[in-house]
């Protein structure tokens, strides 16, 4: 894979860095930008705070609203997925017995913040199995659809999975749910940059997506999406001045939400320049990035001589989870670290390890040939 943008990003020249899922990567023009905002904000902080981030808010809004496909004022800023979800949570009223229901895919500190919510409120969390290799969308569909009981209220789901990297067919869950009167909240922490999305086609209650992994915006970069009838119910964890403060929100959802007590607010102000950088020099190299990591997927398979997670590689983009082998040594990670540099995830996950490879327009075909012979000396 050519690469020329790979010098527009902050990483450091002496890693090979096959982590992009965990916490993104900035290039230096957004990085710039957001340090703007930062010195904006202090050199008149008064008038930045009680007027001008108002505006900007709204420009973000409208870049990411068009961008995610949905109106600017259904969407809230946060700095994470896990807090914009646990407003969602903390604000649902259900009875006990009720019952929420998730794959096993999901992502651990949010199946916690469920657990610990469901447990005060005697709310069932059930976790349907989403057996691995994946095979059919609609076998999934059928197979999660199963746990739907007539006390689900809640469907949670992530578009795409945070260990098996896979992603879920939302789409026709979303749909069978509407007609069943379930709230669907899915999980976009690894959507929004990785494949396109569009929220008003989605249909779902609730979407949250991290703009700083796949979108490359500085770190605490993530939003919620609420449905335009959802919104007069969720409350948030906060309550500051909303509508008695000096946000001339349109909405009292936007007023409660946006202003959260004073914080800094220079990472939402990027979006314009974040989705600018990622429509120039990323969304056109996206295809060649799964390429890559179609093909590392098939050469783990053949040094591993285990077989993929999936069925079909239309499962995943530009991450792929791989079962590590029996005989792989128990410090690999570290290994790679310490021997070649190689900063790439490896963990436990259902009594199996993997090790997950992410691939964005930085990385090279010379990197992950040096990551595969990296793992052919240490297996
Ligand atoms: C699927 C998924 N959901 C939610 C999150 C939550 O992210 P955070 O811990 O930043 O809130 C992550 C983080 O990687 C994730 O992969």
């Amino acid at each position: 894979m050519k690469n020329d943008v790979k010098n527009q990003f902050l990483l450091d020249p002496d890693v090979t860095f096959l982590n992009h899922g965990s916490f993104g990567a900035c290039p230096k023009p957004v990085f710039e930008d957001y340090q703007h905002w930062q010195k904006k904000l202090e050199q008149q902080p008064v008038l930045f705070s009680t007027e001008t981030v108002y505006e900007q808010l709204r420009q973000s809004r409208t870049a990411l609203g068009d961008f995610v496909g949905c109106h600017e004022q259904d969407l809230v800023f946060f700095q994470n997925p896990t807090t914009a979800v646990s407003n969602i949570i903390f604000s649902l009223e259900l009875k006990p017995g009720d019952e929420i229901l998730m794959s096993n895919h999901e992502y651990g500190a949010l199946v916690r913040a469920w657990s610990k919510w469901g447990r005060r409120q005697q709310v069932k969390i059930v976790q349907q199995e989403v057996k691995l290799p994946v095979t059919t969308r609609e076998n999934f569909t059928d197979n999660f659809w199963a746990g739907v009981t007539q006390r689900t209220k809640v469907i949670f789901l992530s578009q795409i999975t945070s260990a098996t990297a896979l992603e879920f067919p939302v789409q026709s869950l979303c749909e069978l749910a509407r007609e069943k009167g379930i709230l669907t909240i899915i999980d976009g922490a690894h959507v929004p940059g990785q494949m396109d999305l569009n929220l008003n086609e989605l249909d779902c209650d609730f979407y949250t997506g991290a703009c700083h992994k796949w979108l490359c915006a500085p770190k605490g970069t993530s939003f919620l999406y609420v449905k335009k009838e959802h919104q007069p119910w969720v409350r948030p964890l906060i309550y500051s001045w909303g509508k008695d403060g000096d946000d001339p929100g349109p909405s009292e959802f936007l007023q409660d939400f946006q202003w959260q007590g004073t914080r800094d607010m220079a990472a939402f102000l990027t979006l314009p320049k974040v989705i600018q950088f990622f429509q120039e020099h990323i969304e056109g190299k996206r295809l060649s990035c799964k390429k890559l990591i179609r093909k590392t997927s098939a050469e783990l398979a053949r040094l591993f001589n285990t077989p993929p997670i999936y069925a079909s590689a239309d499962w995943i983009h530009q991450m792929v989870s791989h079962p590590l082998p029996v005989n792989a040594p128990e410090d690999i990670k570290e290994r790679l670290w310490s021997a070649y540099k190689i900063e790439i995830p490896v963990f436990q996950w259902c009594g199996q390890r993997y090790i997950r490879v992410s691939c964005n327009v930085y990385n090279t075909d010379q990197q992950v040939e040096y990551f595969l012979n990296a793992l052919r000396s240490l297996i």
